[in-house]
């Protein structure tokens, strides 16, 4: 018989009923797949915090610190705004293409510093980690996985995580050199460290004037600059986002994933 050459074969990947049912028998044994898609879990995560009483967001208490007054008024606004739910994965897609990450990862302890919403922990258990393992640091809290604290001054044992990400975070700190520090005291030896900042083409005043406070005078013009609080820490880097030449003149993003050397003392 002749193949209908005019039939759109899109039109046959349509869902029906008997698919939705088969979905959702699936769904009823294994819910943290919906995470997998990621437009889904963007929804889920603006759905939970539209359900939430503002009464459970959670802040840290700065004692009076401006940085930190500063930073829970602009986060706290951004967050009410749903702002860059679907960023994390920019960096936990490259993250778990790692062999040593994807062979590991059902053991993995994994701190993600600044996640604000909860879309991050959701990239996080899309990607495989399991969620007893994730833990999140944030000045800021409504949810279970993440815990109020300061990421220059972190309520963590020393060497706890085998993963540390911190995402569009480092811009907020006026002192860089003191979260490495606390990076590194936190993270195992042998451990990754993800890291993404934002690029912008503004003067540090510009910044300063509108985030409300004095910067740290650190720069991040590129990826390698990112590395460079973590000298002497750096063993193999496995990835490095720059900002393309032509683009330099608009908002951009820095990223980097490194591992530490094995043999650092624990
Ligand atoms: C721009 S958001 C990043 C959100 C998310 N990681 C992403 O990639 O889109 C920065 C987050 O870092 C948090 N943050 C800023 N300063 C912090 C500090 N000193 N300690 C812990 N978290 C901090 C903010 O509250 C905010 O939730």
């Amino acid at each position: 018989m002749a193949n209908d050459q005019s039939k759109n074969p899109a039109a046959s990947l349509a869902f029906g009923p008997e698919d939705a049912k088969i979905i959702n028998e699936f769904l009823k044994t294994q819910s943290h797949q919906v995470f997998k898609i990621p437009d889904v879990r963007v929804l889920i995560a603006q759905a939970r915090l539209e359900r939430l009483d503002p009464a459970d967001i959670r802040t840290f208490d700065g004692h009076g610190d401006s940085v930190i007054d500063n930073t829970l008024e602009h986060n706290l606004n951004a967050l009410k705004k749903a702002v860059a739910f679907d960023r994390p994965s920019q960096l936990i897609n490259p993250l778990c293409q790692i062999q040593y990450v994807q062979y590991h990862q059902q053991s993995l302890k994994v701190l993600t510093i600044g996640p604000r919403s909860e879309a991050e922990i959701f990239d996080l258990i899309a990607a495989g980690f399991l969620p007893e393992n994730i833990r999140g640091l944030d000045l800021i809290s409504y949810s279970d996985f993440v815990d109020l604290g300061d990421m220059h001054e972190m309520p963590y044992e020393d060497n706890s995580f085998d993963i540390v990400i911190i995402g569009w975070v480092l811009g907020y700190s006026n002192d860089i050199a003191k979260v490495a520090q606390e990076v590194l005291r936190v993270s195992r030896p042998n451990g990754v460290i993800a890291i993404g900042n934002q690029h912008t083409p503004m003067t540090k005043e510009e910044v300063e004037k509108n985030l409300g406070y004095k910067l740290d005078d650190t720069r991040f013009e590129t990826a390698e600059d990112l590395l460079a609080p973590f000298e002497g820490h750096v063993d193999q880097v496995y990835f490095r986002h720059d900002v393309h030449p032509s683009m330099r003149e608009r908002n951009g993003d820095l990223m980097v994933i490194f591992q530490r050397p094995g043999d650092e003392l624990a």
